[in-house]
């Protein structure tokens, strides 16, 4: 973490989320307090089953806590109504997933610019800025590659452009590295920094290669659904 320390974008209360798995139930996250912060990139660590995925679909908004609150700075986003919800994860949140959702019919710039389109952005603006986001992720000259004429780093490159494209303020990244080689992974984390660096965003990500937990500004360790460390 550098010197300046920064307010957090996101913070939890005692969030709870189980699930029940025949008679038994999984407390998936427990009692969780977390602050993760602003305009910088947190990653979260820990074994396979200890919670990652579901504090980041929580955090997205993708899924409910039992219990808990979730507040975006003072937004406290779990009162809100089901619509209220849905319209802040569309334009404030975007999501990166371990395998490469892309249209396969699509080119790099097609792919982009569809999410530009569901997010009701209108033809001029969007030109620009799907330029924008591949130019962010070195990928101004991939523009007319379908994803098959791309390589797995490079997919996933569009991927990031397409999650940054409607400017939210923060990107959750599930595992994004875990298909790729490091020497790949490490320049998707670098991708992360600039978009931070350029665009003012928050990125959280999870990840288990200690490649890229050294690149983090801010590390969270889940054991069984709780922190164990915070540095
Ligand atoms: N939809 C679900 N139904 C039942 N159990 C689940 C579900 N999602 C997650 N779990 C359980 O919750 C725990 C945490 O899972 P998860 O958040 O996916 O961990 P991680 O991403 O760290 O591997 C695991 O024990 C998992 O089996
Ligand atoms: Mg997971």
């Amino acid at each position: 973490m550098s010197s300046t320390v920064s307010i957090p974008a996101i913070t939890t209360g005692s969030l709870n989320r189980s699930f029940r798995v025949g008679s038994s139930i999984v407390h998936a996250v427990a009692e969780m307090d977390v602050a993760i912060p602003e305009g910088r990139l947190t990653v979260v660590k820990g074994r396979s089953g200890s919670g990652k995925t579901t504090l980041l679909n929580l955090l997205g908004l993708l899924d409910r806590p039992d219990t808990g609150t979730i507040h975006y700075r003072k937004i406290d986003v779990i009162s809100m109504t089901e619509h209220e919800r849905d319209h802040f994860r569309r334009n404030e949140i975007g999501f990166v997933y371990q395998t490469i959702a892309l249209v396969a019919l699509m080119s790099a710039y097609e792919n982009i610019d569809f999410r530009m389109r569901v997010a009701g952005i209108g033809y001029a603006d969007r030109d620009k800025r799907v330029r924008e986001c591949l130019r962010l992720v070195g990928l101004e000259n991939r523009m007319d590659h379908r994803p098959t004429e791309l390589s797995g780093g490079e997919q996933q490159r569009v991927a990031i452009a397409r999650a940054i494209s409607h400017h939210p303020r923060v990107i959750y990244a599930d595992e994004p590295t875990a298909e790729l080689d490091t020497v790949t992974g490490v320049h998707i984390v670098a991708i992360f920094r600039r978009l931070i660096e350029e665009e003012g965003v928050t990125v959280v990500m999870t990840s288990h290669d200690p490649a890229m937990q050294e690149l983090a500004d801010y590390v969270i360790e889940l054991e069984n659904g709780s922190v164990v460390t915070e540095s």
